[in-house]
């Protein structure tokens, strides 16, 4: 198991997010109630990067994620879409850790 290093937890704020790329990967990390999730950056409706702007993920209301080409809304607890054209499936998550209070991601077991 690889963990690669990120920003510093204090560095991520509550409701944003950063994205990244990682060789062919792009995938970004977000804080929602304390919480750091990350996900692959690919719309499960066309695998596309979800973001219209550098890591403005999350919906104007801040209670979803939403994909900016079709409108999709995502859970930002599990990635799970409640509507747009990719209604009930899910983003593909990440495995995240805090290893001295940065934030790490597990790239290893991602399909
Ligand atoms: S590409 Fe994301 S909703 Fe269509």
């Amino acid at each position: 198991m690889s963990w690669t290093p990120l920003c510093l937890n204090t560095e991520l704020t509550e409701k944003t997010a950063k994205s990244y790329q990682f060789e062919n990967v792009s995938y970004f990390i977000i804080k929602n109630e304390g919480l750091v999730y990350a996900y692959l950056n690919a719309c499960p409706h066309r695998k596309i990067e979800l973001e219209w702007q550098e890591n403005a993920f999350f919906d104007s209301s801040k209670d979803y994620l939403q994909c900016a080409t079709h409108g999709a809304l995502f859970l930002p607890h599990n990635g799970y879409c409640i509507t747009g054209p990719c209604i009930q499936k899910s983003l593909t998550s990440i495995e995240t850790k805090l290893i001295e209070g940065r934030i790490h991601i597990n790239l290893a077991n991602i399909p």
